[in-house]
C-alpha cells in the first residue's frame, strides 16, 4: 500500500454532494420515526426525505399505527411496507405528522410543496397536535426565496396566473385533487405578507408558505448530528 499522502487515496473519498444529502436525509427521518408511537394516527408527507421515513417506521413494528398520506406516492409506498393508510376524514385528527421541506428559515417559516403535494401536506400538518419537519442541512437557508410552489383551481387559471405575477405553471399533469400546480417566482420578502397576498388571491387553492404556528419541531440533520429546532407551535398539543 502506498503511504499516506503518495496516492492522495488514504483518506475515505469524499462524498458526492449527493451522498451527504441522503444520508442526512434519513438520519433526519430515522430521528422522527422514533417520535412515533403504538395507535398513533399518522400524518405522511411527500418527497425523498419522508421516503426514508416510511421504512424507519415499518422497522419500529408498532402496533395499532392509521396513517394518512399526502400523495398517492406515498401512499402506495406506505401500503407496500404494510403501513395501514386511512383517509384523514376517516381519522379526523392527527397526533403527529412529519414531512420534508424546499426551505426553511430562521424563524421557522418554510416554503413546501417541491413535490406539488402542498395543500394536502398543508391540510395534514393543520390537523395534527403534533407537526415535525425533517431536512437535509440545505434545506436550511438565511432567507426564503423562489419558487414558492402553488396550487390553483383549474378554473380561470390564466386569470390567477396573471394575478400572481411573477409565476408560471409547471408542465405535467395536475395535482389528484384536480388543481393545478405553479410557482410564484417574485421576491419572497416577509413570508407574512406573501402568504396573506397569495391566500386572498381568487383561484388560488393554496400555496407552499407553511407559517412557524404550524410547526412543533424541526429536525435538520447536518454532518456534526441531527440540530433540534423549536416550531413555532410550541407545543403541538391543542393545535388540532
Ligand atoms: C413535497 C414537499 C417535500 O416535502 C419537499 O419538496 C422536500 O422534498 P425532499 O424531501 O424530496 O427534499 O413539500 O410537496
Amino acid at each position: 500500500m502506498a503511504p499516506p499522502g503518495e496516492t492522495g487515496r488514504q483518506q475515505p473519498a469524499p462524498l458526492s454532494e449527493d451522498g451527504r444529502t441522503a444520508r442526512q436525509k434519513q438520519a433526519a427521518a430515522r430521528a422522527a420515526a422514533q417520535l412515533v408511537h403504538d395507535g398513533m394516527r399518522v400524518g405522511l408527507g411527500t418527497g425523498s426525505t419522508v421516503a426514508y421515513l416510511l421504512p424507519a417506521l415499518a422497522e419500529r413494528g408498532l402496533r395499532d399505527l392509521r396513517c394518512v398520506a399526502t400523495s398517492p406516492a406515498t401512499e402506495h409506498a406506505a401500503g407496500a411496507l404494510g403501513l395501514p393508510v386511512c383517509s384523514l376524514d376517516e381519522l379526523g385528527e392527527l397526533d403527529i405528522a412529519i414531512d420534508g421541506a424546499d426551505q426553511i428559515d430562521p424563524a421557522g417559516w418554510l416554503v413546501k410543496g417541491g413535490g406539488g403535494a402542498l395543500t394536502r401536506e398543508k391540510i395534514v400538518a393543520a390537523s395534527a397536535h403534533t407537526f415535525v419537519v425533517i431536512a437535509s442541512a440545505e434545506k436550511a437557508v438565511p432567507e426564503l426565496r423562489a419558487p414558492v410552489p402553488l396550487e390553483l383551481l383549474r378554473f380561470g387559471a390564466q386569470r390567477t396566473l396573471s394575478a400572481l405575477q411573477p409565476a408560471r405553471l409547471r408542465p405535467g399533469d395536475p395535482s389528484p385533487d384536480g388543481g393545478l400546480i405553479a410557482d410564484y417566482l417574485g421576491a419572497v420578502g416577509d413570508p407574512a405578507e406573501l402568504s396573506a397576498r397569495l391566500s386572498g388571491t381568487p383561484g388560488l387553492i393554496e400555496h407552499g408558505l407553511f407559517a412557524p404556528q404550524l410547526v412543533s419541531m424541526i429536525l435538520i440533520a447536518g454532518e456534526r448530528g441531527i440540530e433540534q429546532r423549536p416550531g413555532g407551535a410550541a407545543s403541538g398539543l391543542g393545535r388540532a
